[in-house]
């Protein structure tokens, strides 16, 4: 059974690095720095858009960015509308009140402004707008056949990258199971990065989405679809991420850490959207599941475990991590170490614990059998787990007994 299982991955592999090399290298038009805003405004109006539904959350309305970014807007010669009302893991009920107030508002382009959330919800709203506007229609892989409407991006965290990629996450109001929305015409057209917008991001969040933003990359380039293009943005964002985590973390309005990691987070997103992620992304949803740990600090709590199991089978691309961040070692297998050693430092300058206290041993089974199941179907692992060795694994993050 298990040479079965792994022989039907491999086909999963295939399929993946084919739809991976299939997808056209087209980022979105990316504005950097304090004028970012005004540029991508600027932008939008000269390309036609008029009527702008700002699909955003509570959060950001009560801390006043909303307002700016309306009277930004305005500035550029269009009317801003705006829905509020997306939530953490957004529903089809949200999809469904934004498309509602496009129409009612007549509008002609939308601008996701938040975190991966809003980027989401967003991007569903604005397929759904011009695909029959059933959105439950559209989930799955390559399923929006008109290109939406002019989708436009400006992000306030540095993790997601969702500004970057072709995918989207929507849960049924009702039991919560996420419905993935894959598609190459949901990448927004155009994207300002203002690290103004992160400035006050709270430490434990920065630290969080920073580290989210590296398992994309670190996956990414471990991922037996990586190829050129996709390992220099990754490479790109680890760079990034090394040299500007730490600062942005300690001291969050340093406008230099912060543009490097909202740029980070970015690069990250435009390698792991062709490649897709693996085993630490298929943990730290399943530690979600079960204990609602946050999607970036699972991901950091998994990330050096899963690379240790999985280090044989990617040595090239860590060795290559290594030589990118001047570290040294004898041959390909030290230098994996290295690397391994150099994120689990990277965690302890930004409090991020090594293992998940939460974790419990009765929960392994089911957590790994869950994980490897999400990983097998869609992930293009490294190494392919057994549920022994799985599970071996996932006990490695079980909290310290004191
Ligand atoms: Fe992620």
């Amino acid at each position: 059974m298990f040479f079965v299982k792994k022989f039907l991955h491999g086909i999963v592999i295939r399929l993946t690095r084919l739809f991976s090399g299939l997808m056209p290298d087209r980022v979105p038009l990316t504005f950097l720095g304090s004028s970012a805003v005004g540029e991508l405004f600027e932008a939008m109006a000269q390309t036609g858009s008029r009527r702008v539904l700002i699909v955003t959350d509570e959060g950001l309305v009560q801390t006043g960015w909303v307002s700016r970014i309306s009277e930004a807007i305005q500035a550029a010669q269009m009317e801003p509308f705006v829905y509020s009302g997306v939530q953490p893991d957004p529903t089809f009920d949200h999809v469904e009140e934004g498309m509602a107030l496009f129409k009612e508002k007549n509008c002609d382009a939308i601008l996701a402004l938040g975190g991966g959330s809003s980027m989401d919800a967003a991007k569903v709203i604005a397929a759904a707008t011009q695909n029959g506007e059933d959105a439950r229609k559209l989930e799955g892989i390559m399923k929006v056949k008109r290109p939406p409407c002019t989708l436009c991006a400006i992000p306030t965290t540095a993790g997601t990258g969702s500004e970057a990629t072709i995918a989207a996450v929507i849960s049924e109001p009702e039991t919560h199971v996420k419905k993935f929305f894959v598609d190459p015409k949901i990448l927004p057209e155009m994207v300002a990065l203002d690290s103004s917008l992160m400035l006050d991001l709270p430490p434990a969040i920065t630290a969080a989405t920073g580290m989210d933003a590296l398992t994309h990359a670190v996956e990414s380039i471990v991922a037996r679809t990586s190829r050129n293009q996709t390992e220099r943005w990754a490479f790109s964002a680890i760079d990034l991420i090394f040299e500007h985590l730490p600062r942005a973390y300690a001291e969050g309005h340093d406008e230099v850490a912060r543009r490097g990691m909202a740029l980070a987070a970015y690069y990250a997103g435009l390698a792991f959207t062709r490649t897709s992620v693996g085993y630490v992304h298929a943990i730290a949803h399943t530690f979600g599941a079960y204990y609602r740990t946050p999607h970036g600090l699972a991901n950091a709590i998994a990330l050096p475990h899963v690379l240790e199991v999985s280090k044989a089978e990617c040595t090239a691309p860590l060795a290559r991590m290594a030589d990118r961040l001047g570290l040294k070692g004898a041959d390909d297998g030290e230098k994996s170490d290295r690397v391994i050693e150099a994120i689990r430092n990277l965690m302890h300058q930004i409090d991020i614990p090594e293992n998940l206290e939460a974790l419990r041993e009765d929960d392994i089974a089911a957590i790994t059998r869950q994980a490897l199941a999400e990983a097998h179907l869609n992930y293009p692992v490294p190494r392919y787990l057994g549920q022994a060795e799985g599970e071996k694994l996932v006990r490695t993050m079980l909290g310290r007994v004191a």
